[in-house]
């Protein structure tokens, strides 16, 4: 027999995160189908007859027994490929160290970048799997992923490939992204114009044509690369049509920012240290605004990213782990949800929308992050009273069941 549909979600209560007004574009009486991997209706479940006829058209009808109907979330910046760990990093900070004066000794990223070289491939991806699979049990079915602790061509390479392999091994999609202008290489030691020369003449069109990232990053900060050397990547990138993001105002505010938005950054992350003044410029650019309350929370930052300015001038607002073996060595979407509630004062609604339709924004992705006709099918279902409760309690809840593109994982 030949159904209309392959399944038909029914008996939900549905945050949409559509942008419909209501608190998280909850829908009501509505049933969800679902055919070749895609949302394709939403149908309204109240009358009775209609709703028998599309019932009868589905292959399976799934019950959710008056549970919440969520889209998969987009963990939309992470770092999680990378070898060793830093865990005699957080011992020296608790002793007194900074994370400055540690980076400034030849720690921190670099440290990373040492033990990512060495690292074959496949402790490379054994070790992903097990980071992904922490975020993918929490209902994330698309993860961002950055290159940036190789340097030289080959580690970043093969930290790509690892980062795109995940897709095999797990129910998540990938989206990959080049940050060669992470740090300097001690190859490159006191001459990081060259290196940005070798990132842009010589790693970046083998990214673009290898098809190996979806977006090009740089770290624009006292402690990365300047102002003038990040644009020297975004024109590059934008020349190979790749879209760009920037790790900025993290530390300092050296208005990477503002430059990120000329060049209409998909998003500029961390941003603690954004002027109220510059946020018109986002708001203007469409970039979305991608906070990473894990750095923040290990860092012992002070420094709150601008969030009523960002508010007012309706800059989306995206919530990442950064999840990254220093500065955010965080493997729970639903704790940096709790986070950006409790030490930025987001909203929990405000929250959700920041781990799926901003999140999706971040990305550039146009086809997932909310409930609606024509989106790919990843859904979860949560036995919650309210998704506030998501944001509320800290490990909490897990999802009860897991689509991805419409098959149960
Ligand atoms: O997002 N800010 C730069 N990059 C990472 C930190 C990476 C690291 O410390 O290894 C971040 O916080
Ligand atoms: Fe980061």
């Amino acid at each position: 027999m030949n159904y209309q549909y392959d399944a038909l979600f029914h008996n939900v209560r549905i945050a949409s995160m559509q942008d419909n007004n209501a608190l998280y574009g909850e829908l009501l009486d509505t049933a969800v189908a679902v055919k070749d991997g895609h949302i394709v209706a939403l149908i309204d479940a109240q009358n009775n007859r209609e709703f028998q006829q599309h019932a009868e058209a589905a292959k399976q009808l799934i019950d959710g027994n008056n549970q919440w109907l969520l889209p998969g979330f987009v963990d939309c910046h992470t770092h999680l490929v990378y070898g060793g760990n830093r865990a005699i990093e957080f011992e020296q900070r608790l002793r007194g160290a900074s994370y400055l004066e540690i980076a400034q000794r030849g720690g921190g990223i670099k440290g990373t970048v040492a033990s990512t070289r060495s690292a074959s491939n496949e402790e490379l991806l054994k070790n992903a799997v097990k980071r992904a699979k922490r975020l993918c049990e929490e209902g994330v079915t698309t993860v961002e992923i950055k290159s940036g602790y190789g340097l030289d061509i080959d580690t970043e390479v093969r930290m790509l490939k690892v980062a795109k392999q995940l897709e095999q091994l797990l129910p998540v999609s990938v989206c990959t992204t080049y940050l060669g202008a992470h740090a300097l290489p001690h190859e490159f030691a006191d001459d990081a114009d060259a290196y940005i020369d070798f990132v842009c003449e010589q790693a970046m069109p083998l990214m673009a044509t290898e098809h190996l990232a979806d977006a090009v990053d740089v770290f624009c900060e006292t402690i990365g690369f300047s102002t003038a050397q990040t644009e020297r990547v975004f024109n590059k990138a934008l020349e190979l049509g790749l879209p760009v993001k920037a790790h900025v105002e993290q530390l300092s505010d050296s208005k990477g920012a503002l430059l990120a938005a000329r060049y209409n950054a998909l998003s500029v992350d961390h941003i603690e240290y954004l002027a109220d003044s510059d946020v018109p410029e986002l708001a203007q650019s469409g970039t979305v605004a991608v906070l990473l309350p894990g750095a923040f929370y290990y860092l012992n930052e002070v420094q709150k990213p601008p969030i009523n300015a960002l508010r007012s001038h309706n800059v989306p607002m995206a919530v990442a782990t950064d999840f990254n073996p220093g500065s955010s060595p965080l493997a729970s979407i639903l704790t940096a949800m709790n986070m950006a509630c409790v030490q930025f004062q987001l909203t929990p609604e405000e929250a959700l929308r920041g781990i799926t339709a901003h999140a999706a924004k971040a990305l550039g992705l146009t086809d997932r992050g909310v409930i609606d006709a024509g989106k790919v099918a990843d859904i979860t279902l949560w036995d919650i009273d309210t998704p506030a409760e998501l944001a509320y309690c800290i490990n909490g809840h897990r999802p009860t069941a897991i689509y991805k593109g419409g098959v149960h994982v």
